[in-house]
């Protein structure tokens, strides 16, 4: 079985990094970590990285004068791993629309809430000042635009009347380690594809009675990017359907 060559970009302690790295290490996982690659040659996550294997780079983006000089040596990096897919995974800098284009359908994000609710930064205390009674995290394909893009997974949690943006924060962080290798599965294998202008259909929803979580996966991720090829490539994969 060919497995999709992906990097994880991450700028910090990269546990959805390690989520992911775990997962990948069943030889079944349809995709391989080739490369971990941060932004902050002393992201914590790094050494992890190193620590199990995988192959990390740093490319350090204050020594650009822009954007997209930082992303054409990111590029450059990606290409020498031979990278066909990106993970980003607590990945602090905004991309310009030239990189995120040369990426479109091939690249994930994970939010710390449950999009479209909550983007930008600190979901936990905004949820929690606004009261709401359910809170979680998406896994979703990168459009140029911040935290939008077709989901692929969420996971819901309940708020609990004491919770803190900490405790809440964990509750979540939980979840996510659980979709994250989750959706890269469903993407990698083709099971999730784009789907420009049908329907949403229902996935499939899963409870944790443990956690008192929910999950929701769909094989359609509803599009906003648009097709390009006039072949059977897969938007996703960029690969040949079968
Ligand atoms: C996670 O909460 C993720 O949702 C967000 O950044 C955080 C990264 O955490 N995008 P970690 O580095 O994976 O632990």
């Amino acid at each position: 079985m060919t497995r999709l060559r992906t990097a994880i970009l991450i700028s910090g302690r990269g546990s959805n990094m390690d989520a992911l790295i775990a997962a990948a290490r069943d030889p079944s996982f349809p995709a391989e970590i080739a490369l971990v690659l941060s932004n902050r040659p002393d992201a914590p996550g790094l050494a992890k990285a190193k620590a199990t294997g995988v192959a990390t780079a740093a490319v350090d983006h204050k020594i650009y004068a822009g954007r997209e000089e930082f992303e054409r040596s990111l590029q450059l990096v990606l290409e020498t791993y031979r990278i066909e897919f990106i993970c980003l995974a607590g990945f602090l800098r905004m991309f310009t629309p030239w990189f995120v284009g040369l990426w479109r359908g091939r690249m994930l994000n994970i939010h710390p809430a449950l999009l479209p609710s909550y983007r930008g930064l600190d979901t936990h205390e905004r949820a929690l000042a606004d009261g709401v009674k359910i809170h979680g995290a998406t896994v979703h394909f990168v459009v140029p635009e911040m935290d939008e893009g077709p989901i692929v997974a969420q996971a819901a949690v309940p708020v609990l009347d004491d919770d803190t943006p900490q405790t809440l924060a964990a509750r979540v962080l939980a979840q996510e380690h659980v979709i994250y290798p989750m959706a890269l599965r469903l993407v990698a294998s083709g099971a999730v594809r784009i789907d420009i202008g049908r329907p949403r259909r229902t996935g499939w929803i899963a409870s944790q009675p443990r956690t008192g979580s929910w999950l929701w996966a769909t094989p359609y991720a509803r599009g906003v990017i648009s097709p390009t090829s006039p072949s059977r490539r897969s938007e996703t994969t960029g690969r040949t359907r079968r």
